[in-house]
């Protein structure tokens, strides 16, 4: 019978049903140097984003007989994909599983920013009641927000942020035309940039200079918020803590970090920071549609 490895967690229902449906599954997280090895024995590994997929790991691996890497979640940058596949090992996603998760923590932060509702609980906790400091909030309703990158997160958060009477100006290498309304229109990056009160950067790991650093931000109107729930890797942190502390950027929202754990204590604890810990997919719902599409995957590969 098949066997599968589950290194960093999957849905209990979805655990059981591939047991029931015949596989053999062991759930271990194995560390970067045993991994490979391990690899040999398994048909297909399920990893979420704290499992790296190396040459390394796969030039073990394809000694033996895996055939399947699926991540549970979108990115892959924790997965040599194409290596994998030139080696025969097929690397598959689960795309949309997550995506109204990450949208609702991309609103979270937004609202969180607009009201300084994560820094005023904390300074709460520390006994004070500082009405005065957290007192100049603003309202969504009539703001423009710019969703740069506008696929499958960009679009449901663009709905939500419509719904809520806003303005969105979306940036993206594709365009729906479709998807265009009184409240919704596609803009250049430059548009973007000079005309969002609020803006949520939702396109994948991009290579090269990070697109929001320095020049990015001068472009951006005084006092913009800005929201990270894509990568770490596509934000200049130190642009970012400069326009923070010249007021340039009102407040960041930020789920992801160009390092993680994140160790930039003056960026995390910046006062007009919003910051979560790479969570913006970790729902019930959203792990219960991940082991639902994985079940189903591994179903198609292996004809169950
Ligand atoms: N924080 C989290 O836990 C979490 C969870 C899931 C996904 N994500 C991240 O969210 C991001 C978006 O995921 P998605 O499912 O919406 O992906 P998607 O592929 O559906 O959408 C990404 C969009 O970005 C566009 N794009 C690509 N390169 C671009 C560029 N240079 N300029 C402008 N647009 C560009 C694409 O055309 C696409 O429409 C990814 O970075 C993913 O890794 C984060």
């Amino acid at each position: 019978m098949y066997r599968i490895l589950i290194t960093d967690g999957l849905d209990k229902a979805a655990l059981a049903q591939l047991r029931e449906l015949g596989f053999t599954v062991d759930e271990q997280f194995y560390p970067s140097e045993e991994l490979g090895a391990a690899l040999q024995n398994y048909d297909a590994v399920v990893v979420r984003s704290a499992t790296k997929v190396r040459k390394e790991h796969i030039d073990l691996a394809k000694e033996g007989k895996l055939k399947l890497v699926i991540r549970g979640g979108v990115g892959v940058d924790n997965i040599d994909v194409a290596y994998a596949e030139e080696h025969g090992i097929r690397v598959k996603i689960t795309p949309a599983a997550s995506s109204n998760s990450v949208a609702e923590l991309a609103l979270a932060h937004m609202f969180s920013c607009a009201r300084f509702i994560s820094v005023a609980g904390h300074s709460m906790r520390q006994g004070k009641w500082e009405k005065k400091a957290f007192g100049a909030g603003i309202e969504l309703c009539g703001k423009t927000l710019g969703v740069i990158g506008y696929g499958r997160i960009g679009r449901l958060l663009g709905q939500k942020a419509q719904a809520l009477g806003m303005q969105v100006l979306a940036y993206d290498v594709y365009q729906d035309e479709q998807l265009v309304c009184d409240t919704m229109h596609y803009a250049t990056l430059e548009e973007l940039l000079q005309q969002s009160d609020f803006i949520s950067l939702h396109t994948p790991s991009l290579d090269g200079k990070p697109l929001i650093c320095q020049e990015t931000i001068a472009q951006m109107k005084d006092g913009v918020v800005f929201i990270n729930t894509s990568r770490g890797s596509n934000v200049d942190e130190a642009a970012l803590l400069a326009a923070l502390e010249s007021g340039k950027v009102r407040a960041a929202g930020l789920d992801v970090f160009a390092e993680e754990p994140s160790h930039n204590a003056a960026l995390l604890e910046h006062p007009r920071v919003s910051c979560t810990p790479h969570i913006a997919a970790s729902t019930g719902e959203a792990q219960g549609r991940i082991g639902g599409e994985v079940v189903a995957i591994l179903r198609e590969t292996f004809g169950l």
